[in-house]
């Protein structure tokens, strides 16, 4: 006999307002939706996430009362960085509820932040439950990656590029690709502030370990991808002057002690008309291999690798399982149930 899974839809932004319609039409039971403006708090959770019926779940400014309800996992969406995130997952795993983020560094941040990754393993041990991290890096940058990987006798090199269009986002990508701004505030920000690493990174960090090498060096950077000519951009709600930032190029280059080298660059970007989001990647050695994804989907199987995720992450050895180690993704047709 079974029941439907019982989900928290953490963050009603752009991905969890996506992610809330792809729970209902896979029969998940949504037992709470978390969001903190006052424009949302209060309101149906069909409402604000734009579906056309309601939901009976009322959106709530604090995650406690939905985890008291008893979720089997809750989906978050709310915010990049360990350190921005962690109470957020602490909250959910010391409530006994197994998370499946699309926070960035949670791929794989045994590097970037240990102690946070150290502090959350054990907190979700303690608590035999999970946390893992899928969305955009699950299936494109990394699974398929390392499945060519799998045909290849000999690497020297792992070369990748993608684009995603950063007005398919909300708030909190158009701040992280600092959309709208000067050249001359954001050269400000990165000499005060530097530049995080982690997007690209992490995601090189577990194709490294997923070929069970190891990082030896890595160098990171940044440049701002500037308008040609004004730019509307949705995500902001006006267009991007001229000369001002259309978003990123965000570089990583992992040198490994083993010899194979990988590198990352992800333009996050808005669009010029005519513009599709794309996936590629290059592996030198013997013998060459090329993947290329044209029109990539991203901003949806961002959503749609999350939702695809759940039963593994439930599944899986308690502890922060950090990417290189969930199974290879798989589709899952009709309703997601649990043993009751
Ligand atoms: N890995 C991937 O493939 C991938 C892809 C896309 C996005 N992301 C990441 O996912 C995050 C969300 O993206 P998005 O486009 O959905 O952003 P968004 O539209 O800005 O949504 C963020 C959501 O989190 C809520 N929130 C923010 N701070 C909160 C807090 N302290 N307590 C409760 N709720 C809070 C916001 O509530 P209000 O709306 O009420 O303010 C909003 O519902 C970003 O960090 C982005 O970098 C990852």
């Amino acid at each position: 006999v079974s029941r439907p899974v019982r989900a928290i839809v953490y963050g009603v932004g752009a991905m969890g307002a996506i992610m809330a319609r792809l729970l209902l039409e896979k029969g998940v039971e949504i037992v709470g939706a978390v969001a903190r403006s006052p424009a949302k708090v209060g309101r149906d959770l069909g409402e604000v996430a734009g579906l056309d019926r309601t939901t009976g779940v009322l959106v709530e400014p604090d995650a406690r009362p939905a985890l008291e309800r008893g979720a089997d996992v809750a989906l978050v969406a709310v915010s990049s960085y360990l350190h921005v995130m962690a109470h957020h997952f602490r909250l959910c795993l010391e409530h006994g509820t197994n998370v499946v983020t699309i926070e960035e560094e949670t791929v794989w941040p045994w590097h970037t932040a240990p102690e946070l990754a150290a502090e959350l393993d054990a907190t979700a041990r303690a608590n035999g439950v999970s946390i893992a991290a899928s969305g955009a890096q699950d299936v494109f940058w990394m699974k398929l990656v390392a499945t060519l990987m799998g045909a290849a006798h000999r690497i020297e090199e792992v070369t990748g590029y993608c684009s995603w269009n950063a007005d398919d986002y909300g708030p909190e990508v158009a701040a992280h690709v600092h959309l709208g701004e000067s050249p001359e505030a954001f050269a400000r920000h990165l000499e005060e502030h530097g530049w995080p690493d982690f997007v690209a990174r992490a995601n090189l960090e577990a194709l490294v370990a997923d070929a069970g090498l190891t990082v030896a060096e890595v160098e990171s950077g940044v440049e701002p991808v500037l308008a040609e000519e004004d730019t509307p951009s949705a995500s902001l709600g006006r267009p991007v002057r001229r000369g001002h930032l259309l978003g990123i190029l965000d570089t990583t280059t992992v040198r490994t002690a083993e010899g194979p080298t990988f590198s990352f660059a992800m333009a996050g970007r808005v669009y010029r008309a005519g513009e599709a989001d794309v996936n590629e990647w290059t592996i030198r050695g013997e013998p060459d291999l090329h993947l290329r994804n044209d029109r990539v989907p991203t901003r949806l199987i961002t959503c749609t690798s999350v939702v695809n995720r759940i039963p593994d992450v439930i599944a899986a050895e308690p502890g922060l399982v950090t990417l290189d180690r969930l199974p290879q993704p798989r589709y899952r047709h009709g309703a997601l149930t649990l043993p009751s």
